[in-house]
């Protein structure tokens, strides 16, 4: 495993670590977003979103109730401009494994793909899917410890 840890003390600060950590997210890749109510998860992906060139921050809100977005992006330049579909997905208010069935995880498992689950850690399903995670934890007042954990 491959730890990276960052520190966040804005809502702007972790959308700029968003931005920053797309390098280290080459597709094909499916994370949990671990952390509680209203600890940045959302805000981190408007950043991922603003990299890949998929969205605006602004545009980028929380698939709470749409429980999931997909946004056509690329990778940067320096990454080599191919083509990756971001999936952000909020499984808060999913209760159970059969209505997970119904949203098809297993069909955004494609090559060009980044999917970002936020309250996945509720599913072992989800969690056996996942290769890796980013956790984002409170750290005094705005301050936001986050960390990104990748397989070898
Ligand atoms: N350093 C920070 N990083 C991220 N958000 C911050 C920070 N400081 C304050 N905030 C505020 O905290 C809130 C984070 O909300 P956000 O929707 O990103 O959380 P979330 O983890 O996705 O929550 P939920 O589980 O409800 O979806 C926003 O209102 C944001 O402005
Ligand atoms: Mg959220």
């Amino acid at each position: 495993m491959s730890v990276r840890r960052f520190t966040s003390d804005s809502s702007s600060g972790t959308i700029e670590i968003g931005r920053q950590i797309v390098a280290l997210l080459s597709p094909p890749r499916f994370l949990v977003l671990r952390g509680e109510l209203g600890a940045g998860k959302t805000t981190l992906v408007k950043g991922i979103a603003d990299a890949l060139d998929a969205a605006d921050p602004d545009e980028v809100t929380s698939p709470t109730f749409t429980l999931i977005h997909e946004y056509q992006g690329k990778l940067p330049a320096e990454l080599g401009e191919r083509p990756v579909v971001l999936y952000h997905l909020d499984l808060y208010r999913i209760e159970n494994e059969r209505q997970l069935e119904t949203l098809g995880l297993e069909e955004l498992a494609a090559e060009d793909a980044i999917v970002l689950v936020e309250w996945g850690e509720k599913f072992p399903s989800v969690l056996r899917r996942s290769g890796g995670e980013i956790q984002i934890e409170h750290a005094g007042g705005d301050a936001r410890a986050i960390t990104l954990t990748l397989p070898d």
